[in-house]
Order: structure tokens, then sequence, then C-alpha cells
């Protein structure tokens, strides 16, 4: 049987550290607030250089987390058939980031797509690599999770409870045929649209003349914006949901999971759902002090890290699962 097996795995992160006592210095908040509330001590953000810009791109940042899980998984430029890229903040309005990871790699014109889950946007992107290589559509995908989402945030007391959690950086996989038990068994999906604006961001917008305006600048609605309350109850319950159906439909326990990979949203979602789970701690993965909550990367982040630590064996059962705007959650069971 043909499997989509995950057979390397790669990150990377801007140099730049901001800790919680940096916030201190832009807002009314305290290093004890957002660790409390989210577990985050630190966040990686782009630098903004002398010309006004970040001094490095998305696709740059997922292009080097997509060489360094080519490197492991012992394949060529040449190899690639797709590139499956998750982002909520293309670096241009488009195309999307997957054609400059193209370009970047020299990929001998691959095909690119770009996928706009937000928070789940990895695990989506795994169920589509999961579908194409069974399909035969394609044999060897480079699934890529990244985000700048410091250059969107309101970074004054006005805007802290979104810019005290996020952070940028860029995850990536490469997903490959297989024959045999390892790959990924089973993906679940799922929407609820009628949340779109309890977390979102509305501008710029193809919706008026130019994109964005004034009008849009002085109300604020080009920052993210969220019902932070509402997020938490929905994605702690999702959460669970996902991983229950993703087990059942794989014909496995929760007994059997070795690893619990969530989307880093915040450490107190994690503890809640270990435990609703039955997990204890060290089946449950999480890095969200060091990197915040960097969206589609957080995922490949922590599969790069957990593997780097051993955590990740051959054999191993892991789930991978993350809820976010849209609403939109999913899950995915993999052999590793
Ligand atoms: N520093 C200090 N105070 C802050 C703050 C900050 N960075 N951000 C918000 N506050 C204030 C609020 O203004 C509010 O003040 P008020 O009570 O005077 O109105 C108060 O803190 C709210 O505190 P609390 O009720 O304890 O917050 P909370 O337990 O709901 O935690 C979040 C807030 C944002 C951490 C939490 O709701 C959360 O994590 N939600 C999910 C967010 C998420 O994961 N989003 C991404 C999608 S995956």
């Amino acid at each position: 049987m043909i499997r989509a097996a995950i057979l390397g795995t790669g990150f990377h992160v801007p140099e730049q550290i901001v800790t919680n006592q940096d916030m201190t210095k832009w807002m009314d908040t305290s290093d004890e607030w957002i660790t409390q509330r989210s577990g985050i001590q630190e966040r990686r953000w782009v630098t903004i250089g002398t010309d006004g810009k970040a001094t490095e791109t998305g696709a740059e940042m997922g292009a080097k987390a997509a060489a360094q899980a080519m490197a492991q998984a012992g394949v060529e430029p040449a190899e690639i058939d797709l590139v499956i890229y998750a982002t909520l903040n293309p670096d241009c309005f488009f195309p999307g980031n997957g054609v400059f990871v193209e370009d970047l790699l020299g990929l001998k014109t691959a095909g690119a797509m770009d996928i706009r889950n937000q928070c789940s946007g990895f695990v989506y992107g795994l169920a589509a690599a999961d579908g194409f290589i069974r399909a035969g559509t394609a044999r060897t995908i480079l699934v890529i999770g990244g985000e700048i989402q410091s250059t969107a945030l309101n970074v004054t007391t006005e805007g802290r409870e979104m810019a005290v959690l996020f952070g940028d950086g860029a995850g990536a996989v490469v997903v490959q045929a297989a024959e045999g038990q390892r790959g990924i068994l089973a993906s679940v999906l799922h929407s609820q649209g009628r949340f779109a604006k309890d977390l979102w961001l509305e501008a710029p917008t193809a919706l008026v003349p130019e994109r964005i305006n004034a009008d849009l600048i002085a109300a604020g609605r080009h920052y993210p914006t969220m019902d932070g309350k509402l997020v938490f109850k929905h994605a702690t319950r999702r959460f669970c949901e996902a991983i229950k159906e993703v087990l059942e439909k794989g014909g496995a326990t929760v007994d059997e999971v070795d690893l619990l990979v969530p989307h880093q949203a915040n450490q107190r979602i994690t503890e809640a759902v270990g435990k609703r789970m039955g997990l204890p701690a060290d089946r449950v993965f999480s890095n969200i002090a060091r990197y915040g909550n960097t969206t589609a990367a957080t995922i490949p982040i922590a599969l790069s890290e957990a593997a780097a630590a051993g955590r990740l064996k051959s054999g191993d059962l892991v789930v991978t699962v993350a809820f976010g705007s849209g609403f939109t959650w999913g899950a995915n069971l993999i052999r590793w």
C-alpha cells in the first residue's frame, strides 16, 4: 500500500528574540501576565532594515526550512513535484509564497500552491499532500508552514491581546510516496464560517478601491482582531474532538499515541487538551515558551524540534492537531 511518509523536517526562525520584557517597553503589559495567560516567554520577529522592510521574506524563511527538510530526506530539487505553502501572511497579495520557494530552491517548475487556512494550514497541507500522493498526482511534496506576523500587529496597549501572542518563523517537511506502514494514516478537516469575524484581519481587502484607505487604517481594521475567550473555548473543544475523530478514522486509540503535536496557540490550551485526552505531559509536545504562536508554522517547527530531540522514533504514532481562524480545525494521524 502506498502511503505519504514524512522523510525530513526543518525549520527557520528570525534571529531577533523579542522577550516579554521587551513588550513592556511598547505597551501596558507584564512578563507575569503573558507567561501566566499563554506560557510564552519570548518570540522571534523579523528585523526591519533601514529601508523600512523586513530583512528576510516569508518565502526565504520557508525556503530555508524546506532546504533543511530536503537535506534530511536526501531529496534533490528535481525530485520535488509540488510545493504546498500554508500561510495567512503571503509576502504579497498575489502570487502566493509557494512560487517564490520554487524559484529560491531551483525546483525545476514543480507545482506550487498556497493554503489560506491560518493556524490549521499545515494540517490541511498534510492532508492535501496525502491525497495527492495516494492519487498518484505527485510523488514528492514539500509542505511548508510559515508566517511573518509581527509586521501586522498593533504593538501598543490597544493591540496587546494579539501582539504578545504571535511570532514569526517557518517549518517544513518532505512528504514522499512510500510502501509499508509508515506515513499519514488519516486526516480530518473542519470549518465553521459563522465565526470568521471572531479571529480575522479585514484589510487590505478586495472590496474597496485601492484595497486600503485612510478610513480603514484610522479604524485599525488593518490589524488582526479576535475574541480571545471565544477562541479559547472553541479551540479546546475542537482540538479534543478532532483528535478523537482522527484516531477513530485511523483505527487507533489514545493510549497508542506516542506524541501529540498540537498547534502552539496557548500553553493553557495545550495542557487542557492533554488533560482531557488523558495524555501525560511527556507525550504532548510544547515549545510555545520560545516561539509564541507562529500560526501555520507551529506544527512543522514542533515536528522538527521533536525529531531533533529524539522524541519521534521510527514507528511512533503521532497526532498533529490545530484550530484557528475561520474557524478551521483538523488533525492528522501519522505513523512516523
Ligand atoms: N497584557 C496585560 N493585560 C492584557 C493583555 C496583555 N498583553 N491583553 C489583554 N489584557 C487584559 C484585557 O484588556 C482584559 O482586561 P479587562 O479585564 O480590564 O477588560 C484582561 O487582560 C483579560 O484577562 P483574562 O480574562 O485573564 O484573559 P484570558 O484568560 O481570556 O486570556 C488570552 C487572554 C488572549 C491569552 C486568551 O483568551 C487566549 O489565549 N485566547 C486564545 C487566543 C488564540 O489562541 N488565538 C489564536 C488562534 S489559534
